[in-house]
């Protein structure tokens, strides 16, 4: 593992994009599996300026995105997949028909589930997935349980999860209390792992995460066993 401690978030959004940078010079056609919430913005926001500048090429990327709300679609501006248009989509040139979302308003989640793995799988796995943490250890929705779920699944979302992203939502009660995950399965199987956090609040769980016991009910725990994982760290 890589441990890489930035004094700043700006620091640490370059060094992720100067990553996902690489990936993408090194092999163009390549599978990113990415994550929303708010410690990859900054990174994404990196990447569109390097698109812009003409230094990287998205059109041959393919993405397979971590999570996405029970029954919000992408019309919904609190959605994942809307997260993903207007925080990196809109702004690059990568084909929109490459870039995919669980569909949390699939009326059979559990087919859902199963399509999304096939498909990761269709794609040949991924090549470099970007994972944020939760302040419970949960990385995309695979909350502290007593074991791995392996495939993408439905998830009811942990109590800790719904209040830190209730900062996203006009209160509390409008944060679904469902999702459907990517499972560790296909995480582990990244080729690459680069995990991104910031923030005081996140010390701890890094801390536990890539220092303490691997259980299950500490998810991002797990990734001790991969081979490729790189942590950039910021208190900022
Ligand atoms: C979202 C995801 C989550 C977030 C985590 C941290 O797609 O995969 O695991 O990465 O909840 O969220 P932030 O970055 O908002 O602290």
């Amino acid at each position: 593992m890589k441990f890489i401690q930035t004094k700043t978030y700006a620091e640490l959004s370059h060094k992720a994009a100067d990553i996902i940078a690489a990936q993408i010079i090194l092999k163009p056609n390549c599978v990113i599996g990415l994550a929303t919430g708010s410690s990859p913005v900054g990174t994404y926001k990196e990447l569109i300026a390097y698109n812009k500048k003409g230094d990287i090429d998205f059109s041959d990327v393919t993405t397979v995105n971590l999570d996405e709300y029970v029954g919000l679609d992408g019309s919904n501006d609190q959605s994942y997949r809307y997260f993903m248009n207007d925080n990196l989509f809109n702004h690059i040139n990568i084909d929109k028909n490459c870039t995919h979302v669980p569909n949390g308003c699939a009326a059979d989640l559990a087919a859902e589930g199963e399509a999304y793995d096939a498909l990761i799988k269709d794609l040949g796995g991924i090549d470099l997935q970007l994972l944020g943490i939760g302040l419970d250890g949960h990385i995309g929705f695979n909350e502290p349980d007593d074991v791995f779920v392996k495939a993408t699944h439905e998830v009811v979302l942990d109590e800790s999860t719904i209040k830190a992203n209730a900062r996203f939502f006009a209160n509390e009660d409008e944060v679904p209390k469902t999702a459907i995950t990517m499972g560790m399965l296909s995480i582990m199987q990244a080729k690459k792992i680069l995990l991104v956090a910031n923030g005081k609040a996140k010390k701890d769980i890094v801390q536990k995460a890539f220092f303490g016991p691997i259980t299950p009910q500490v998810p991002a725990s797990l990734l001790q066993l991969h081979p490729d994982v790189t942590v950039i760290f910021s208190e900022e």
